[in-house]
């Protein structure tokens, strides 16, 4: 953990897009006013997510919104798509983009990823860019390298507003598989992913952009994760659907940056 202010931000995927995402919302709502020392997101399915907003400022909570995706256009005829005005508009702050599901379920590329941080960025919607290897390229020795081209490619859209945006490293084998990197393995790709940043986009978007870990993160191995240098919090999945295990992970990052 480090002096930037931790970031847990929960990804509920294709679930709570009713009723029960305004329930999760407010107990994650009080679990977050016991943390004041991190900042906590919640990532509702569409559905949800202007309803999600609607609670969360009706309990005056410092907690905001995300949503799971965009499409890189204001407006139009593209059937199906939100725009990342009318996600500002629901009462959304911030929008995860690139999350490995993504890419490998609806072929996202890295020059669409780019397209969509780019479109959040002009709309001033905070993006949660998520990059990670799978387990092959973990084991053919290619971790860096693919993350590196991942980072890359929109990296350079963090130098206008350092800090706005925010990356997630998720090695895709850590995914809702119960695997969670060490902290050791996760650190390693956290350190290279900050040296990287600094090389290519300079000291001050090295310094203030938050790279947070994903891949089963719960409560019981939070803190560990979090006590790593280049880890600044936490995006995630199942654990965070779970109003307890989820107010674990913020207690832990609170912990830590209290201390
Ligand atoms: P998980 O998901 O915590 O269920 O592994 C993390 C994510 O996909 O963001």
């Amino acid at each position: 953990m480090t002096t930037r202010t931790p970031l847990i931000a929960g990804n509920w995927k294709l679930n709570k897009g009713g009723e029960d995402g305004c329930e999760l919302a407010a107990a994650v709502a009080r679990a977050a006013e016991k943390a004041p020392h991190v900042s906590v997101v919640v990532s509702p399915p569409f559905t949800a997510l202007a309803a999600v907003a609607h609670t969360l400022s009706e309990e005056k909570s410092r907690v905001e919104v995300a949503a799971q995706n965009l499409y890189p256009k204001d407006s139009g005829a593209f059937t199906g798509e939100i725009s990342a005005p009318m996600i500002l508009t629901a009462g959304a702050k911030w929008v995860i983009l690139g999350h490995s599901e993504r890419r490998q379920y609806f072929a996202e590329s890295n020059a669409f990823i780019r397209e969509k941080i780019a479109a959040a960025l002009a709309a001033g919607l905070r993006p949660i860019a998520c990059i990670g290897e799978t387990l092959a390229e973990r084991e053919a020795g290619k971790t860096l390298d693919v993350v590196f081209e991942q980072l890359d490619s929109f990296a350079d859209l963090f130098t206008k507003d350092p800090g706005f945006g925010v990356i997630a490293y998720e090695p895709v084998w850590a995914i809702g598989t119960g695997k969670v990197a060490t902290p050791e393995q996760a650190e390693e790709v956290h350190a290279a992913i900050r040296s990287r940043l600094r090389e290519k986009q300079g000291e001050k978007v090295a310094e203030q952009t938050l790279v947070l870990y994903g891949g089963s993160v719960k409560g019981s191995n939070a803190k560990e994760l979090l006590g790593c240098p280049n880890i600044d919090g936490a995006l995630v999945g199942g654990a965070s659907l779970e109003p307890a295990g989820f107010a674990e992970i913020i207690a832990a990052a609170e912990a830590l940056s209290a201390s």
